[in-house]
């Protein structure tokens, strides 16, 4: 099938990398000249695992295109997916200005009928807004004989493992409406989606409205169960509990579940902290205060200070002539996305006590020296007090104490000895619960991690 993908971010490269994977022909448009270069020139402006051999491979046998060519991108997909932004407006509600920019170029060239699919994480009632902006450029152009209809058809992957999220999806959720091109609309998608339903039929087919609703819906319950877990976790602390001990006792039972329910220094990314305050809009647009989705945020909120407030106990609140180390700069393992990322409020707090850092990442230090200048106003004074170390161990030396931010698989086993020679004391903030207390505690280093206990 011809498909054209609008925005070649996270969501949009994936979603038209593995599209032409399955065989058809894809266009993605982005409006950021440096992107399409970069993806021209066989390279990927993203961190994502398997993600440049697909792209390479697609690219290679002529199905992948990148371009910011607007008029030949309508002109090129029977179904066009809207996949660019929506980040937070200055009161947290969902900003639709690119969705809307992609909808209005799409109603400027269009010509006989379209299959639109809003891809972007997008609030109830968007499907009618995208609809609006097309058919009011349809009629500025006049009587074009074009015609369209809009699909909800939200993204369910996670960074770091998007590709195989996207082939292997656990569910596929289409909204769609009952009108003639509602159905002739159905009919593109479910040709489209054949491939991953063949085993089993993984669609779930719905109202546009309630499709919208389901992506919200998703990622507000996972934001709940781990902010459920780290106020846990922090009275675990109080009342020397091991969290560990009670995650594995609760998720055992199946109707809870063992997947995320790990505590930690809180939740980061692009879409967990935009999605949750984004539906609190919503619900207050219509009268109605989420107040559990409220305590979500307020609880995640103030777990991106937990290792700071746990170097404060251990240090004291003046942290100046004082040196840390810190493991992980990405909001999550295997990206490099610093998106909302804790390690940029543990670093503010750290900077802001007077303390000096040395910073490891495997992948995201590129991405963290920018955003890092942004947090800092570019301010060399302080930018100078952080170093970027070339390796885990070598972000050690002279250290106060090392603090893990981000649970990538490199720091799960990291020689315990050479760590020790390497800090001028054996102290460990694990904002990943990475180590067990007792392994600790014999290889006497002093540990704190997020509501970890010795059992006894
Ligand atoms: P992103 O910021 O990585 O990429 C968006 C891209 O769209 C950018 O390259 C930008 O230049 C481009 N763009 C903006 N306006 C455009 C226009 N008018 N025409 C063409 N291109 C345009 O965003 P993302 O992380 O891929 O997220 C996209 C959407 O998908 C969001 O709504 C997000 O909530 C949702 N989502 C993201 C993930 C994820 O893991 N990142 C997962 C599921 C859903
Ligand atoms: C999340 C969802 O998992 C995806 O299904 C969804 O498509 C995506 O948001 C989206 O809408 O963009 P993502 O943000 O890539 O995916 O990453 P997650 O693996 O969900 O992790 C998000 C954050 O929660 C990370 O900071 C992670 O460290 C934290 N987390 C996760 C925990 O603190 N505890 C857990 O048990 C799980």
């Amino acid at each position: 099938m011809k498909i054209t993908i609008i925005g070649t971010g996270y969501v949009g490269l994936v979603t038209g990398a593995c599209l032409a994977e399955l065989g058809n022909d894809v266009f993605c448009l982005d409006v950021d000249q440096s992107k399409v270069d970069i993806l021209n020139n066989g390279g990927i402006p993203i961190h994502e695992p398997g993600l440049e051999d697909v792209v390479a491979r697609n690219r290679a046998a002529g199905r992948l295109k990148f371009s910011t060519d607007l008029a030949a991108s309508v002109a090129h997909g029977d179904v066009q997916f809207i996949a660019v932004g929506t980040p937070p407006d200055e009161d947290g509600s969902a900003d639709l200005q690119y969705v809307l920019a992609a909808a209005r170029n799409i109603g400027k060239h269009m010509t006989g009928f379209k299959v639109i699919v809003d891809k972007s994480t997008v609030p109830v009632g968007t499907a009618g807004k995208v609809s609006a902006a097309i058919a009011q450029e349809l009629q500025q152009r006049g009587n074009t004989g074009a015609t369209f209809s809009v699909v909800s058809n939200p993204e369910f992957l996670k960074e770091g493992a998007a590709v195989e999220d996207f082939m292997r999806p656990d569910r596929i959720v289409i909204g769609h409406d009952s009108t003639a091109e509602g159905l002739q609309a159905y009919a593109a998608m479910k040709k489209l989606y054949a491939p991953f339903n063949r085993n089993h039929e993984r669609t779930y087919w719905m109202d546009v409205r309630s499709a919208e609703f389901t992506k919200y819906a998703a990622n507000a319950m996972l934001a709940t169960r781990i902010s459920f877990m780290n106020e846990l976790a922090n009275l675990a602390d109080q009342v020397g509990a091991d969290i560990e001990a009670v995650r594995h006792g609760i998720g055992s039972d199946p109707r809870i579940g063992h997947s995320f329910l790990y505590a930690g220094c809180g939740y980061g990314g692009s879409c967990f902290p935009k999605d949750v305050q984004a539906l609190e809009r919503t619900a207050r647009a219509y009268g109605q205060e989420l107040h559990i989705l409220r305590a979500v945020e307020q609880v995640n909120n103030n777990q991106k200070h937990v290792l700071g407030k746990k170097v404060v106990a251990r240090f004291g609140e003046n942290l100046q002539g004082r040196h840390f180390a810190i493991w992980g700069l990405a909001f999550k393992p295997n990206t490099d996305d610093m998106r909302e990322a804790s390690s940029r409020v543990l670093l503010g707090e750290l900077i802001a006590r007077g303390a000096t850092v040395a910073v490891f990442d495997p992948v995201a230090m590129k991405e963290a020296k920018r955003v890092l200048a942004l947090d800092f106003n570019s301010d060399e004074s302080i930018l100078s007090r952080i170093r970027f170390s070339e390796s885990p161990m070598d972000a050690l030396q002279d250290a106060d104490a090392l603090a893990i931010v981000t649970e990538w698989k490199a720091f799960r086993s990291p020689d315990f000895e050479q760590l020790k020679s390497k800090l001028k004391a054996p102290v460990i903030f694990d904002g990943r619960n990475l180590f067990e207390p007792q392994v600790m505690a014999d290889a006497s280093i002093e540990y704190h991690g997020i509501g970890r206990s010795i059992l006894t």
